[in-house]
């Protein structure tokens, strides 16, 4: 049976626990040097958000990472903005037929996002961006 999406989160993150300091951190897309985000990332946070996300999706009854208000027919392009783990797109690639053809996730601090590698072979376009800035010219229309 295929893991899980909280299974395979679990893993990356596991793989990725080294990744705790912002400064050092390897994985940042552009090194950016500040986070405005309060909790520091790392392990202990990205699974405080994933029980949270799993957690606010049971308690609203939710069998798949969109409302039910959305049809999936309708929805081509998707950008998780402040992201964090990216567990809601995750969830939305496991739980979405027809799957959205492009599918961003985007974060002010790319500290917690699962290695690139593994997120790419996903069909996931990650940015490290401020949402409060403007988004680059080809992500426009
Ligand atoms: C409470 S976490 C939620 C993460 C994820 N959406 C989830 O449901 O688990 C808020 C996220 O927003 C990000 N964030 C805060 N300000 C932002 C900004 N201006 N632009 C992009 N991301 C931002 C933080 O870095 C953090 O990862």
């Amino acid at each position: 049976m295929a893991p899980s999406v909280f299974q395979r989160l679990s893993r990356i993150v596991r793989s990725n626990r080294e990744d705790t300091n912002i400064r050092s951190n390897p994985n940042s897309l552009n090194n950016r040097q500040t986070t405005q985000y309060v909790f520091h990332p790392g392990e202990s946070e990205a699974d405080r958000l994933n029980r949270q996300y799993n957690f606010t999706k049971r308690i609203l009854h939710r069998t798949t990472a969109l409302p039910r208000s959305i049809s999936p027919n309708t929805v081509s392009s998707v950008m998780d903005v402040g992201a964090g783990t990216l567990v809601w797109t995750l969830d939305l690639l496991q739980t979405t037929q027809p799957r959205p053809k492009r599918v961003y996730a985007c974060d002010i601090s790319a500290a917690q996002f699962p290695p690139r590698e593994e997120v790419e072979s996903m069909g996931i376009t990650i940015l490290e961006h401020d949402a409060t800035e403007r988004f680059p010219p080809e992500l426009h229309g």
